[in-house]
C-alpha cells in the first residue's frame, strides 16, 4: 500500500503527467485539494473508489483517511493542484506519514507559474536580462513570511518575480516594488492560468491596479523586466561559434568520451 503525493497540474485537466493519471486509475481511494483540483481529474478514478474532497477537512482528518486505507491495504492518490514543491502542505502529511510508517511516493505536476508563462508567451530567464526567477507569497492569514523573505529583498536582485496567493494585495505588491524596479516595470497578471476562462493581463506596475479589478483569488503576478524585454541578447547555447560538448567546432575530440553528431 501506498500514498500517493500526486502534482495535478494548473488547472486544465490534460496538464498532468501521464504517470499521475496512470497512478489516480490505479488508486481504489482517492484525496483530492478540492479549491484547486481539477474535477475533470477525477474520472480518471477507477469505478467504485473512495473520492473524498479534502478542503473541507483537517489535517487529522485527512492522516485518518489515509490510515484507513492502510489498514485495508488500499492505494491512494493523493492530488493538489499545480507541482507538490510549493505550498502543497504536503511537507506535513509526509511528517505524519514517516511517525506512522506508511509508504509514500512523490509525482511531480506542472506548476501555476509554468503555466501563466505559458499562456504569456514568455520565457523568464532572458539572457542579460534575468536569469533567475524568485517563486514567493505575501504574508498570508495563516502563513507569516520568514525575516528577510521580503519582496523588497527579491526586488533587490532584479529577477522575475512569481507572486503567489497576493492578488488580494496587489497595492502593497506595487509599493513594495516600485522602488526597485520602475513604475514602468513589467507586469503581467495571470488569472486561471490553463483553465478554459482564463485571463491575461499586460500592464506595469503604474497601471496594474487599474486593469484587475475584478480579479481575485486563483491568479499569479509576474513582474520583471524579462517580461517585455526584447532587445536581449541570443544565448550562447546556439550560437554558431560556440564549442560545446553536442556541437563541437574546434579540432576532435574537444570534449573526451563525446562524438560528434
Ligand atoms: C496554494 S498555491 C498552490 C501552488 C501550486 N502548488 C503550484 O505548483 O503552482 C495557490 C496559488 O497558486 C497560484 N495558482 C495556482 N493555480 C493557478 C492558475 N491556474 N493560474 C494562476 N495562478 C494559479 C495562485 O497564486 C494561487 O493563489
Amino acid at each position: 500500500m501506498t500514498v500517493n503525493f500526486i502534482g495535478a497540474g494548473p488547472g486544465a485537466a490534460d496538464l498532468i503527467t501521464l504517470r499521475g493519471r496512470d497512478l489516480i486509475a490505479a488508486c481504489p481511494v482517492c484525496l483530492y485539494a478540492g479549491s484547486l483540483v481539477p474535477p475533470a481529474l477525477l474520472s480518471h478514478c477507477p469505478q467504485g473508489a473512495r473520492i473524498v474532497n479534502t478542503a473541507p477537512l483537517s489535517l487529522d482528518d485527512i492522516i485518518a483517511e489515509m490510515q484507513e486505507a492502510h489498514a485495508r491495504g488500499l492505494d491512494v492518490a493523493r492530488l493538489h493542484s499545480g507541482d507538490l514543491s510549493i505550498w502543497s502542505a504536503m511537507g506535513e502529511q509526509l511528517r505524519r506519514l514517516r511517525g506512522l510508517d506508511i509508504p509514500y511516493r512523490i509525482t511531480p505536476g506542472v506548476p501555476a507559474f509554468a503555466a501563466a508563462a505559458a499562456a504569456l508567451e514568455a520565457e523568464l530567464t532572458l539572457p542579460g536580462v534575468a536569469q533567475s526567477v524568485v517563486l514567493t507569497r505575501t504574508p498570508g492569514r495563516a502563513s507569516a513570511m520568514p525575516a528577510g523573505e521580503t519582496l523588497a529583498n527579491f526586488a533587490r536582485t532584479g529577477a522575475t518575480l512569481a507572486i503567489h496567493l497576493s492578488i488580494h494585495a496587489l497595492d502593497r505588491v506595487i509599493d513594495d516594488l516600485t522602488p526597485h524596479y520602475g513604475a514602468d516595470c513589467p507586469v503581467a497578471v495571470v488569472w486561471r492560468a490553463s483553465w478554459p476562462d482564463q485571463k491575461l493581463i499586460r500592464a506595469t506596475l503604474a497601471t496594474v491596479a487599474a486593469q484587475t479589478e475584478g480579479i481575485d483569488r486563483t491568479a499569479l503576478i509576474l513582474v520583471g523586466p524579462a517580461l517585455a524585454a526584447d532587445g536581449f541578447d541570443d544565448s550562447r547555447l546556439y550560437a554558431a561559434g560556440y564549442d560545446r560538448r553536442y556541437r563541437p567546432t574546434g579540432p576532435a575530440p574537444r570534449f573526451p568520451g563525446t562524438v560528434p553528431e
